[in-house]
């Protein structure tokens, strides 16, 4: 009899983009517990290798890869070199790499607009170009694309982000839509607020930076390792969206219930909490 293949999220062989921080990290430490290797790739070279040397001083196999998700040719060299840093073919991606970009409409320059849609858009574009032909053709494994509540939410002065992850969660259900019954997963993660270094390596206008600084506290209902847990079970279970908080699954219900009033509330209570 043949055998049953493990849920994609225990043994994988994983890449994992930002994994240097936050979500990333959380999500490569859960992938090695789960008994998978990583390669973890982020821009930042020591986060990256600071991350893969704690993996390796607790027994598991990772590594350590500088890359800029936004460039195409790093992010096809990492899809060719990926199987070779890790010892067999790759079966699970995980294109978390992101940045924050916040401001009104108008204010914010066009340069970070391209900033931002390179490296939170065209980011996960690369990895799912990179790497789903070689994961369907293997007909095993998955793909989780980190999108985030913004892609739905439309909060006020977070524009060029809002966009990037609505862009982010239409791949992620087209791709579902192209992979569905070859046996890859494909998980969109759609939280809100999760404590991360998001907001200190963000681009944000100076009398912004406090409020969203203090939102990281007040508002997350959750943390960077649980998700990281709820995620890798909803890839496993094949659920596409994953909204690992409560706000977050209200807005979802209350924007396809009632979109005007969803609009008009989502403006007030910004301007109460961040004026
Ligand atoms: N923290 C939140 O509240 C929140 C909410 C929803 C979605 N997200 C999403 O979660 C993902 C992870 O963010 P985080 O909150 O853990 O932030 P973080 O800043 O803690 O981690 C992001 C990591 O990505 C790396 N990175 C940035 N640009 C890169 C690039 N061009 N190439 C490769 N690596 C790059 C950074 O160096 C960093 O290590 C992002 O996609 C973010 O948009 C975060």
């Amino acid at each position: 009899m043949k055998k049953k293949p493990l849920p994609p999220s225990r043994g994988a062989a994983a890449v994992i983009t930002g994994a240097g921080s936050g979500i990333g990290r959380s999500f490569a430490y859960e992938v090695a517990r789960r008994g998978g290797a990583v390669v973890c790739v982020d821009i930042h070279a020591e986060r990256a290798a600071q991350v893969a040397s704690s993996l390796r001083a607790l027994g598991s196999h990772a590594v350590a890869r500088q890359c800029d998700v936004g460039d195409a040719a790093q992010m096809q060299s990492l899809a060719e070199d990926a199987e070779g840093l890790l010892g067999r073919p790759v079966t699970l991606v995980i294109n978390n790499a992101g940045v924050g970009l916040g401001g009104p409409i108008g204010e914010v320059s066009l340069d970070d607009w391209r900033w931002c849609m390179n490296v939170n858009l065209w980011g996960v574009i690369h990895g799912c170009h990179f790497f789903a032909p070689a994961l369907r053709d293997l007909g095993y494994g998955g793909i989780i694309n980190v999108a985030s509540a913004a892609a739905f939410g439309a909060a006020p002065e977070m524009t060029t982000y809002n966009v990037t992850k609505a862009g982010v969660l239409a791949l992620s259900e087209t791709l579902a839509a192209e992979l569905a019954g070859t046996g890859v997963h494909v998980t969109a993660l759609c939280p809100t607020v999760v404590p991360t270094n998001i907001v200190e390596d963000g681009r944000l206008p100076e009398r912004r930076r406090d409020f969203a600084r203090s939102a990281m506290t007040r508002f997350a209902l959750t943390n960077a390792d649980r998700v990281a847990r709820q995620t890798l079970d909803a890839l496993d279970r094949g659920d596409l969206y994953m909204l690992p908080q409560i706000d977050g699954r209200i807005a979802w219900r209350l924007k396809r219930l009632a979109p005007r009033l969803y609009a008009r509330a989502v403006g007030e209570t910004y301007r109460l909490l961040a004026d």
